[in-house]
C-alpha cells in the first residue's frame, strides 16, 4: 500500500495518507509510547488529498496545543507584563503624523487595535532630528512629541493594552530633503544604498537613495546619547517600553551588517567592532529606563535596502550572546527579542533573497530563539495557522502581526474566532489622510455575516 509521509514541524507526529487511509503516529510523553490514531476517508473525501492533510494537521496541532498548554490566545508573562494573548501589533510606519506630531488620527487607530492584556509596538518613532526618511513619522525627541504621545498612550491604556515606543533612526535611508539643513543623510558608511530601492519622498514619488556621510568615531557617541534620550522621553510620555530598531538595514543594522559596514575604527571589521554600536545603544537605554523596559528587534538574515551579512546565523548569535551576557550583568532580562523572517515581503515582491529554502530559515530562527535567555517575538509573513504552530510548537512566544493588522483592526477577534479578514490596500500604506486607509477598516459586525461576542478579547 502507497503511504505519503508528512512530518509535523517541530513535533514528533508523523502523518501517513493514503487515498483510503490516513494513519498519525506521534509519541505520547505521558504514557512513553507511541500512539496511532487510523482515520478512514470515505470516498467522497479522498480528493483533494491536501484539505485530508490540513484535517490530519490540525488535530496533531491540537494535539500539541494539548500537551504544552500553550496557544496564540493563551496568556504569556513577558518580563513584568502579563499578556493575555500573544498576538502583537508589529512596528509599522504610516505617514499620518502631520509634522512629526502624533495627533487623534494616531490616538484612534492604536485605540482601535487595543485589546485587555495585548500588546501593542508603535511604528518607529525618531530618536532624533537625523533620523527621518519618511514623510510625516512622529518623533520622540520636542517636548512638544512626547506631549503629544501621552493622548496616544492614554487612549490604549484605557483599553486595557501595553504599548511600547519603537525607537528609530533611519541612518542611510534618507535623503537631503529630510536633513536639517538639506546635507546628505549619515551612516556607518560612505557607500548609498543600490538603485535597486526607492526613497519615499514628501510628494508621495520615489527617489533614489543618495550618498551618505560616514560618522566620525568621535560623532557616535552623541548618537548613542539621542537613543537613550528618546527612552527617558518615551517612559516620561507614558509608554510601557521601548522597542530599539536594530533591523531592516536602518542605522543600528547599517553597523552590524558586513555588506554595509566598511568602516576602519573600533566600530567596523570583526563581529565585536560591528556589534559595538548596537550594544552601546542597548547599554544606554537599558541604564536610562531598565533592562524590564526595553526590547530590540533583529533581523539578521533580511538584504532590505541591501543589509546583507555573509554570515547571517553566528551575526544573530553573536547579538544574542552579548545581549544573554548583558541580561545577567544588569541581573535583568529586557522584556523581549523581536526578529523578523526572512520570508517578509513587501512592495508585492520578494524583500529578502533567500538565505537559503524555508527549512533552513526556519531553522536560523529556532536555533536563535534556543539561544536566547527571554521572551521571543517573531514576525513577518504570519497567517492564523503559521502563528499558532509557531507558538503551540514553541518556535516563538509571541507573534507580531503587520499587514494583517491594518486591515483588521479587531485582528485578535478574528483569528480567535477564525473569521474573515478584510483585504489590506497597499496604496494606503504610507498617504496622509487621518481615516482613509487608517482608521477605517471595517470591524466584525453582524453585516458582514459573523455573529460577534458581547464580551471582546
Ligand atoms: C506599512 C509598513 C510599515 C512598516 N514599518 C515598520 C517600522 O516602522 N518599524 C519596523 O520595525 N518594521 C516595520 N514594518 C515591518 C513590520 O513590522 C512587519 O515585520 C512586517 O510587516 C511583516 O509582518 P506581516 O507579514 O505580518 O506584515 C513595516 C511594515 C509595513 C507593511
Amino acid at each position: 500500500m502507497c503511504f505519503l509521509k508528512h512530518h509535523v514541524p517541530g513535533s514528533r507526529a508523523s502523518i501517513y495518507i493514503h487515498p483510503l487511509l490516513a494513519v498519525i503516529t506521534f509519541f505520547s510523553e505521558k504514557e512513553k509510547c507511541i500512539n496511532i490514531i487510523l482515520f478512514t476517508l470515505s470516498l467522497s473525501q479522498i480528493h483533494p488529498l491536501t484539505d485530508q492533510l490540513r484535517l490530519v494537521r490540525e488535530q496533531a496541532r491540537i494535539m500539541a496545543e494539548n500537551r504544552t498548554g500553550t496557544s496564540l490566545f493563551s496568556p504569556c508573562k513577558m518580563g513584568k507584563f502579563s499578556l493575555s494573548h500573544r498576538v502583537v501589533l508589529a512596528p509599522m510606519t504610516r505617514c499620518r503624523a502631520l509634522n512629526g506630531i502624533p495627533g487623534d488620527a494616531l490616538a484612534e487607530y492604536y485605540a482601535q487595535r487595543s485589546t485587555p492584556g495585548g500588546l501593542l509596538i508603535t511604528e518607529g518613532a525618531l530618536i532624533s532630528p537625523t533620523a527621518p526618511g519618511f514623510p510625516h513619522v512622529p518623533g520622540i525627541y520636542s517636548e512638544a512629541q512626547v506631549e503629544a504621545w501621552k493622548k496616544v498612550v492614554d487612549a490604549v491604556h484605557a483599553k486595557g493594552s501595553v504599548i511600547f515606543c519603537q525607537l528609530w533612526h533611519v541612518g542611510r535611508a534618507s535623503h537631503q530633503v529630510y536633513q536639517p539643513g538639506g546635507v546628505p543623510p549619515i551612516s556607518s558608511t560612505n557607500k548609498p544604498i543600490s538603485n535597486r530601492w526607492r526613497t519615499l519622498m514628501p510628494d508621495g514619488t520615489y527617489g533614489i537613495y543618495p550618498a551618505p556621510r560616514a560618522l566620525k568615531t568621535s560623532e557616535i557617541l552623541e548618537l548613542v546619547e539621542h537613543y537613550s534620550q528618546a527612552a527617558l522621553n518615551a517612559i516620561r510620555a507614558g509608554f510601557d517600553g521601548v522597542e530599539i530598531h536594530g533591523a531592516h538595514g536602518y542605522l543600528i543594522d547599517q553597523f552590524l551588517k558586513n555588506g554595509i559596514n566598511d568602516r576602519v575604527d573600533e566600530y567596523g571589521g570583526s563581529i565585536e567592532n560591528r556589534c559595538r554600536f548596537m550594544m552601546q545603544v542597548i547599554q544606554a537605554v537599558v541604564s536610562a529606563v531598565g533592562a524590564e523596559r526595553v526590547a530590540f528587534r533583529m533581523s539578521p538574515a533580511i538584504d532590505h535596502l541591501d543589509a546583507t551579512d555573509s554570515d547571517p546565523l553566528n551575526l544573530g548569535l553573536s547579538v544574542i550572546e552579548r545581549i544573554n551576557k548583558l541580561q545577567l550583568q544588569v541581573g535583568s532580562k529586557l522584556t523581549y527579542l523581536h526578529v523578523t523572517q526572512p520570508r517578509y515581503t513587501a512592495s508585492g515582491q520578494k524583500e529578502s533573497r533567500r538565505t537559503g529554502s524555508e527549512d533552513e530559515e526556519a531553522q536560523m530562527i529556532r536555533t536563535w530563539r534556543r539561544a536566547y535567555q527571554g521572551t521571543f517575538m517573531c514576525s513577518g509573513g504570519y497567517t492564523r495557522e503559521l502563528g499558532i504552530q509557531a507558538v503551540t510548537e514553541g518556535d516563538a512566544d509571541l507573534i507580531s502581526y503587520g499587514r494583517l493588522f491594518i486591515s483588521n483592526p479587531d485582528l485578535v477577534l478574528r483569528l480567535k474566532l477564525n473569521a474573515p479578514l478584510n483585504k489590506y490596500i497597499r496604496k494606503t500604506f504610507y498617504t496622509q489622510d487621518p481615516v482613509v486607509g487608517y482608521t477605517d477598516y471595517p470591524f466584525l459586525s453582524k453585516a458582514n455575516g459573523v455573529q460577534v461576542p458581547l464580551s471582546r478579547l
